[in-house]
């Protein structure tokens, strides 16, 4: 009999090494302890022996049926274990990929490109300047008198000797200083001016432009601006011109356009009254000429300046210009 358990033993420990899977398994343990298995015939036999003989070999065999489950449960526990290691590892090729993140333009320089690309379709060049400036280019050569207002400690941030630009139109010298006429510019870029509320941040962003050729008028600029407000708000938006000063043009004109909230009616963007001032503009000033040695009886030109924060409001509806600099991924996502 004990022969006959250890033999029974010895097979089941041979069978085990063969077992690869599950199902090898299962049979493995039907074999041995299931209700027909070899263990079970065994005990069955048990009947025919004496008390004393049948006590032993019952326990053994219990021992036996006791080693074999556990070393069963072991195994199975090893194989659950490594079908699901392969299956995390097993990649399926057909899942659409991880895409990383993917970051875009700043709002600003959306609508920056878009305005540069309206003019350079217009036949406008894409020029740049200094953002320090000396007094000459941002405030002398434009014709801006020594105790002009725009001179005030207020406006402007003074760094050593110089001037943090308070506007593109220093650019308009540089340009002429190197370059002569006729010509077409633009030049979009930061400018800066000492200056926080909802609508004013220190630093912006302003696109100049610039046009000098024989018998430029001022129906020229109507014509260059009207189009491209246009462009940028669409044919039906109503503009309008309005006689102004700037130190650097004259005669020179603000342009308003129909509020684009209210579309004219009145609302609080626009203070009530329908409108909305869009940019600065005018011919440019003879005395501007002089500064850059163009004769001012051979040419003529036009010039403007406009600040992209706020059509990047006027266009997106957005009613605080510091939101662009904040750097809250919330509100720059949506563009
Ligand atoms: N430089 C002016 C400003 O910043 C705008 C302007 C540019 C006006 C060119 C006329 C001509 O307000």
């Amino acid at each position: 009999m004990t022969d006959t358990i250890e033999h029974i033993e010895q097979e089941f420990q041979t069978r085990l090494t063969t077992v690869s899977g599950e199902e090898d398994l299962r049979k493995l343990k039907a074999d041995f302890i299931g209700k027909k298995g070899h263990v079970s015939l065994m005990m069955k036999n048990l009947k025919s022996l004496s008390p004393e003989e049948k006590k032993q070999a019952g326990q053994a065999l219990n021992t036996l049926k006791n080693r074999i489950e556990s070393v069963l449960q072991e195994k199975l526990g090893r194989l659950e274990q490594q079908a699901a290691e392969a299956r995390a590892s097993r990649v399926d090729v057909t899942l659409p990929g991880r895409k990383p993140p993917e970051g875009h333009l700043h709002p600003i320089t959306q609508v920056m490109e878009e305005i540069s690309g309206i003019f350079t379709r217009m036949g406008f060049a894409v020029e740049e300047g200094p953002e320090i400036e000396s007094d000459f280019y941002n405030f002398e050569a434009l014709n801006i008198p020594q105790d002009h207002p725009a001179r005030d400690m207020q406006d402007t941030f003074y760094i050593g000797g110089k001037v943090l630009r308070t506007h593109t139109s220093p650019v308009q010298i540089h340009v002429m200083e190197r370059q002569q006429p006729p010509l077409r510019i633009i030049a979009p870029g930061k400018v800066y001016r000492c200056d926080s509320d909802v609508s004013h941040t220190p630093m912006f962003h302003q696109i100049e432009g610039l046009m000098v050729d024989r018998g430029v008028r001022f129906s020229d600029l109507k014509g260059v601006i009207e189009r491209f407000l246009k462009e940028v708000f669409g044919e039906n938006v109503a503009v309008r011109f309005r006689p102004s000063f700037f130190p650097f043009t004259s005669p020179s004109a603000e342009v308003d356009i129909q509020c684009v909230m209210c579309t004219g009616s009145g609302c609080r963007t626009c203070s009530q009254t329908g409108w909305l001032e869009i940019l600065g503009c005018g011919m440019v000033d003879p005395a501007v000429f002089g500064f850059v040695n163009y004769d001012p009886e051979e040419w003529t030109g036009f010039a403007f300046g406009l600040g992209i924060e706020r059509i990047a409001m006027l266009k997106y509806g957005i009613n605080d210009i510091r939101l662009y600099f904040e750097n809250d991924l919330r509100f720059l996502k949506q563009f």
